[in-house]
């Protein structure tokens, strides 16, 4: 198929910022852990890149929350995460930190390279400023008034109550979460990255990895390189809209410094996501380096012949897709050498639920990896999430669903199978392989033996040939459909239990030695080949399997380069005479009713907690004033009035005086429009005016009512006009 000679894994760096939860573990490590893991296996040149992204604005905030240092926050919170992963075996070359020098070298030199072939564009835009804190305001330190739902502490990017994506000039009420002033606009300049200008190169690119473009011939030889629907869906939507000017800076203090002496450049940081995708160049210098060999990250990313693989969540597709290779061509643009290489796939997420509700931090649903691991195995939950991978859409993972495998699949198919092939040569063979097993009947084992060596044909009429199973797997892992190659791999253990279980040595052993010991020779090395098989899922079982069939090192221990242990797997890996360690283990312990019962518990009060939130959002929606009678109501005097003068009131930058016509009565009104209208725009509409409002005097003026308007979804009001023919005057009723 493809030419490449080596793989470059990364996955996408979590924030520093909290404790990766199982949905991060399914979506993007886990997989990513699996694929390095088979292709390890297979002898070929991988390398697993990851690390922490340590910057952005949510770490700060954490850190003033805690009255800690942000250095304190990502140095918690990378050794958690570090520990976590390596607890579950996601087993990284290289796990970075994009506080690193190196880092923050790598990053600036980047912008610098880009700034000096004039490729950045400059903007003043205008931003809140706290001016007790004297600092410019990202839209994180802005809290406010949903416009939408009313939430009073709705984010400046979001409000967490009802989902909707802000701006913070959308706030009401703006307030400042360093000093709870209320923020004043003011002119920033910052440094843009002009998207649009690689639209067409970025389309090509896109092209050969979309299905539907890329060429016909090109399509079986690149049948890897191939992105899935979701990913080519999110990009193209991004491409047809056209491609727009993104900053990448921030006024900040927490960052990578714009590595530049002006003035425009001081106390301004790269914006996170631009620095977060160059952390994988980076820790590929980190991870050489520490390899005595420092140039070797150089054949990862600048040699054509390796291949560039982001796993990533959904969330995170257009700043691999088009985002990074934008940069990555900025700097490649005008160059014959030190040249990147672009992703040649980015297999991308959807979200893996957790009994029917997305993972969230922030409203303190989820469940965290490291907590998980100390009450389970890892191998277990491996397996469970690889069986849930959500590759085309959002999957659920319940307890009953891993309690269900663990105890179904793990330990009564494939942890039976080794153990009454291990204890029954054990009991009955002094705990060595009888004979050779014939590879013939290896390679169709899934038939039933006769007591003559005949060969059945099993209950489906074929002959089901392992080696066409395990070449199965590999296409699917090669393709990255990966509850696909496991629940193959399990399917191969299913069969092999069956096999045993059908074929009753310990029955045949009473008539026939011969025939029991040729069972076991075969079930003995499917054992072995299932321990190399399911390697890239369950590791740790795996070297248990391996220990338990008499190897003394690791199946780690035997992965060289050129070496394939996948081929290996087909054929007869224990030798006539070969002794088994002689002792047995039970490989995965089933898991009771009662140790899930609290973590059940654990989720009804979740997900209480999380209805009862939803509950209170929708009041909030929909809160109305007290009760009024009909007779209340009669008494408000609505009348459709005129504007026939209207003018600024000095010193009272919100309020227009208003002069308005009523019938043949005229009145003034003072009304705070004036950042929503013009006194011109106002003159000549309709408008609803109370006309039996107590006078009040603002301003040294005479307000005699008032008129209603609406509050529209971005903060501006809009005054109500009813129209119709000869309605001056006419009550509202
Ligand atoms: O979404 C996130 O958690 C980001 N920290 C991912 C960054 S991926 C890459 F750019 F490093
Ligand atoms: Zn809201």
């Amino acid at each position: 198929m493809s030419d490449f000679q080596r793989t470059l894994v990364t996955t996408a760096l979590p924030y520093a910022n909290g404790p990766v939860h199982l949905g991060h573990l399914a979506g993007v490590y886990l997989p990513a852990d699996i694929y390095v893991r088979y292709k390890r296996l297979k002898g070929e040149d991988i390398i697993h890149i990851g690390g922490s992204d340590e910057h952005g604005v949510p770490i700060t905030i954490t850190a003033e929350k805690e009255g800690i240092s942000p250095r304190d926050v990502v140095d918690r919170y990378h050794r958690m995460n570090l520990d976590a992963f390596s607890k579950c075996h996601i087993s990284f070359d290289y796990y970075g930190r994009t506080t690193s020098e190196v880092h923050h070298k790598t990053a600036q030199e980047f912008f610098l390279e880009i700034e000096q072939k004039g490729i950045f564009q400059q903007k003043t835009e205008k931003l809140f400023f706290d001016t007790k804190a004297e600092r410019f305001l990202s839209d994180r330190y802005v809290t406010g008034t949903c416009p939408i739902c009313n939430n009073p502490e709705a984010n400046g990017d979001q409000c967490e109550q009802c989902g909707t994506h802000l701006s913070p000039l959308e706030l009401i009420n703006p307030k400042s979460k360093l000093s709870d002033a209320t923020p004043e606009l003011r002119d920033t300049m910052h440094w843009y990255f002009p998207l649009g200008r690689f639209q067409e190169q970025l389309e090509v690119y896109v092209n050969e990895h979309d299905l539907q473009t890329i060429s016909p011939d090109d399509v079986t030889k690149r049948i890897d390189s191939l992105w899935r629907s979701n990913v080519i869906n999110y990009t193209r939507t991004w491409l047809k809209q056209g491609l727009n000017d993104r900053a990448i800076t921030r006024d900040l203090s927490w960052g990578i410094k714009v590595p530049l002496e002006s003035e425009e450049a001081a106390g301004k940081v790269l914006y996170v996501w631009f620095d977060a995708v160059l952390g994988y160049i980076s820790f590929t210098k980190e991870w050489a380096v520490e390899r005595g060999e420092s140039n070797l990250w150089t054949s990862y990313w600048q040699d054509p012949k390796c291949r560039l693989v982001h796993f990533i969540g959904k969330d995170n597709v257009v700043f691999h897709t088009l985002m990074f290779p934008a940069i990555l061509m900025a700097w490649n643009e005008g160059r014959d050498h030190d040249c990147y290489n672009l992703a040649d796939n980015v297999p991308a997420s959807e979200f893996m639920n957790f009994e029917g509700r997305k993972f969230s931090k922030s409203r303190n649903y989820a469940v965290y990896l490291g907590e998980f691991l100390e009450k389970f195995p890892a191998d277990t939950l491996r397996y469970s999430i690889a069986m849930n991978y959500p590759e085309n859409k959002d999957t659920d993972f319940s307890w009953q669903d891993f309690q269900n495998r663990t105890n179904g699949e793990l330990a009564d198919t494939l942890g039976n199978f080794i153990k009454r092939s291990v204890d029954f040569t054990n009991s009955k063979f002094d705990g060595v392989v009888p004979i050779d097993c014939p590879s013939d009947v290896m390679k169709s084992f899934t038939v039933i033996l006769t007591h003559d060596n005949d060969v059945e044909i099993d209950e489906l009429g074929n002959r089901v040939d392992l080696d066409d199973l395990i070449d199965e797997i590999g296409q699917a892992y090669e393709q990255f459909h990966f509850r696909d190659a496991v629940s193959k791999t399990m399917d191969i253990a299913r069969k092999a239990n069956r096999f045993l279980t059908q074929n009753e040595p310990w029955k045949l052993i009473k008539s026939d030695r011969d025939a029991a010991a040729k069972i076991m020779s075969v079930s003995l090395n499917l054992c072995h080949t299932l321990a190399l098989l399911f390697y890239p899922v369950i590791p740790e079982t795996c070297n248990r399997i391996y220990a338990m069939l008499g190897f003394e090192g690791t199946i780690e221990s035997l992965i060289k380069p050129g070496v394939s242990l996948l081929e290996q797997a087909k054929m007869p890996g224990l030798q006539k005479g070969h002794k088994l360690c002689g002792n047995s283990e039970i490989l995965f312990t089933k898991i009771e009713d009662s140790a899930i019962a609290p973590e059940l518990e654990k989720i009804a009060a979740l997900l209480a907690e999380a209805e009862k939130r939803e509950a209170g959002a929708e009041q909030c929606r929909m809160e109305f004033k007290p009760e009024i009678s009909f007779d209340d109501f009669q008494k408000v005097d609505l009348r459709v009035a005129r504007v026939i003068a209207a003018e600024k009131v000095q010193k009272a930058g919100k309020l227009l005086k208003l002069q308005l016509q009523v019938g043949s009565v005229t009145k003034q009104v003072l009304a705070g429009i004036a950042k929503h209208y013009t006194p011109e725009e106002m003159i000549g509409k309709n408008v609803v005016l109370v006309a039996n409002l107590a006078e009040r005097s603002i301003r040294d003026e005479v307000s005699e009512g008032m008129i209603l308007a609406v509050e529209g979804a971005d903060g501006k009001l809009f005054v109500l006009e009813p129209s119709g023919d000869e309605i001056n005057g006419k009550l509202i009723q």
